[in-house]
């Protein structure tokens, strides 16, 4: 069944799955679509697009975002800038909250959506807590705290090297957040490259070029989607 897996990932060791429960099964006909990727990467951007397309093409799409924007959500903004309120927080304080922002997230906006059987666009997802989390914490330890989350039907990573996000991270802004470095992103690099090449039960990770423009990258995640019946038309 799709969601009994989350996927626990070493570096140097063989990948394996640890089984976990989903509150629910997910229901009704819906689907999730996540965005994946480095900061920098356009997932916002390509998240938008998505909508735009899926809403000329007549579905109803949900629009949404981890963090999410509901009170967990703005807490973890907060840590991410740097407020000095919460300068005790920690990698893991910081992956638990990522974590129950989740599982808030899913019940408030995704599960209701899913319900109308609607499609979710969602910039980011439980991929990111693997990916992100997982490079100060055990992959384990973050695996099975999102051991509740449920999966995207699909993430689609827009890969893009690691010095091109730095690039267009520093074209936009002088302020930097957390994970915004180049060391950072090339470690990351590396862990959306173990996650993509690892064999997942039941979850499906699509890979896109995101070096181009965003209308060339928007065209090859469509594409994509539909080829694979990713879609329910
Ligand atoms: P964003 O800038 O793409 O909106 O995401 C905020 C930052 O949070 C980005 O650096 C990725 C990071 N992040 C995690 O570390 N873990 C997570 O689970 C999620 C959803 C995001």
């Amino acid at each position: 069944m799709r969601n009994e897996h989350a996927m626990v990932e070493g570096t140097h060791e063989k990948q394996h799955f640890m089984r976990i429960s989903p509150p629910n099964p997910v229901p009704g006909n819906g689907r999730i679509i996540a965005l994946e990727g480095l900061d920098g990467c356009g997932t916002t951007t390509q998240a938008a697009r998505l909508i735009e397309r899926l809403s000329s093409e007549g579905f109803s799409p949900l629009s949404t975002c981890e963090p999410s924007t509901g009170p967990i959500g703005l807490i973890i903004r907060k840590v991410l800038g740097g407020d000095p309120e919460l300068q005790h927080s920690n990698a893991a304080s910081l992956a638990l909250l990522f974590a129950a922002d989740r599982l808030e997230h899913y019940g408030r906006l995704v599960e209701p959506a899913l319900r109308k059987n609607q499609i979710v666009v969602t910039d980011r997802s439980v991929w990111s807590s693997l990916a992100y989390q997982g490079l100060d914490l055990a992959p384990e330890w973050v695996a099975s705290i999102n051991g509740a989350a449920v999966l995207p039907h699909v993430a689609i990573l827009v890969d893009v090297p690691a010095h091109l996000c730095m690039e267009r991270i520093a074209a936009r802004s002088d302020q930097r957040e957390r994970f915004e470095r180049l060391e950072t992103l090339k470690a990351l690099q590396t862990r959306y490259n173990d996650l993509f090449h690892a064999e997942h039960a039941d979850a499906t990770m699509l890979r896109v070029d995101g070096t181009s423009s965003p209308e060339e990258v928007h065209e090859a995640i469509w594409q994509i989607l539909v080829d694979g019946n990713h879609l329910p038309f």
